[in-house]
C-alpha cells in the first residue's frame, strides 16, 4: 500500500497501517459489506453522486440500514484534504460492523471506512483474457457492489498472469457479462453493443454515462445479451470502469484487434470531454 494512502474510520483518520477495523467485523470475517470506488482527478471525486445512489442500492440489497451519506461525505473531505491527488482513487465502504462468527447477523453500528490513494493512469489499451469461471446471474447479491470480491481477486491475478488488464466473464448461460471490476462493450457494424442487467453484471457508473453520452451525441448504443464469443468477432472493444473511463481493447486472448477503432475513439472523446465539464453528473 502507498505510504500517501489517507485512511478515514468511523470519524477519525488513522494510520494507514495500523489496526482500525474489529477483527469481528462482519466485512472482515464474511464479506458483508458494500463498497464504491469513484476516480479522483485533480484533487476531486468524480459522479460522487452516482456512486453514492449506488452504494444506497447496494446496501438496500445486501438487507443493511441506509448508509448515512452525510458521515461519508466528511470522511470524504477528510481523505481529500492535505496534498492534492493529480490521479487516484476514492474508495469508501460501509459494512455490517461488529458481528457473528457465522452469516448471521445482528443488529449492530455500520462501519465507514474511506480511503484515498494516488495510482497510476491506465495504459492507453490493454489486452483481455477470457477466464473460465462464470457470473452467477441468478446469484443472491447479482448486481451489488459488495466487498466479498475474491472472485474477481482470483481472475485478476490470472489476467496478470497472461499480461492482460482485466479478466472477462461469462455468466452460466454462456453470455458475455462482465470483468472483474470493468463493464465490457463490443462494436459490431458501427453499433455499440453492451449486456444488459440481467446478464448478472454490476451497472458501473462509467457504463451508465458512457451510453448516456453516446446516445446524446447520435452514437447507436443498444444493451444486448450477447454471446461470449462476440469478443472474437468484434470490429472492436472497449472496457469501462472509474479509474479506466473508456479503456480500448487491442487483444483479446490470442486474438489481435485492428488499430483502427473509431467508435472507441469518439466515445472516449465524448467522455473525456463531458466529465471535464461536470464533475457531478
Ligand atoms: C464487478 C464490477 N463491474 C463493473 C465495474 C465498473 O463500474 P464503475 O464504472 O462504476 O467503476 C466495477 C467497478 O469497480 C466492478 O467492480
Amino acid at each position: 500500500m502507498s505510504t500517501t494512502t489517507r485512511v478515514w474510520v468511523n470519524g477519525d483518520l488513522v494510520d494507514p497501517s495500523g489496526p482500525a477495523v474489529s477483527a469481528l467485523d462482519h466485512s472482515v470475517t464474511v464479506g458483508d459489506g458494500v463498497f464504491e470506488t469513484a476516480k479522483i482527478a485533480a484533487g476531486k471525486p468524480f459522479a460522487l453522486t452516482r456512486h453514492h445512489r449506488r452504494l444506497e442500492r447496494s446496501a438496500a440489497g445486501l438487507g443493511l440500514p441506509p448508509p448515512d451519506l452525510t458521515v461519508i461525505e466528511q470522511g470524504v473531505a477528510a481523505v481529500l484534504e492535505g496534498p492534492v491527488i493529480d490521479f487516484g482513487r476514492l474508495r469508501y465502504s460501509v459494512t455490517g460492523g461488529v458481528g457473528p462468527l457465522g452469516s448471521d447477523r445482528h443488529d449492530a453500528d455500520l462501519t465507514y471506512i474511506v480511503l484515498a490513494a494516488p495510482q497510476p493512469l491506465p495504459p492507453r489499451s490493454g489486452k483481455l483474457t477470457v477466464v473460465p469461471w462464470t457470473r452467477n446471474e441468478r446469484s443472491a447479491v447479482v448486481g451489488l457492489k459488495t466487498t466479498s470480491y475474491a472472485e474477481n481477486v482470483v481472475a485478476l491475478a490470472r489476467a496478470k498472469e497472461v499480461g492482460a488488464v482485466e479478466a472477462v466473464f461469462g455468466n452460466t448461460r454462456g453470455e458475455l457479462c462482465e470483468c472483474t471490476g470493468s463493464n465490457v462493450f463490443v462494436v459490431v457494424d458501427g453499433v455499440v453493443l453492451t449486456p444488459p442487467a440481467e446478464s448478472g453484471l454490476l451497472l458501473g457508473i462509467t457504463r451508465e454515462l458512457t451510453i448516456e453520452w453516446g446516445r446524446a451525441a447520435g452514437v447507436e448504443v443498444r444493451e444486448e445479451t450477447l454471446p461470449l464469443d462476440v469478443l472474437q468477432s468484434a470490429d472492436e472493444v472497449f472496457i469501462t470502469s472509474s479509474t479506466k473511463d473508456v479503456l480500448p481493447i487491442h487483444a483479446v486472448d490470442d486474438r489481435t484487434l485492428p488499430v483502427e477503432r473509431p467508435v472507441t475513439c469518439e466515445l472516449q472523446r465524448l467522455f473525456r470531454s463531458n466529465a471535464e465539464r461536470d464533475g457531478d453528473p
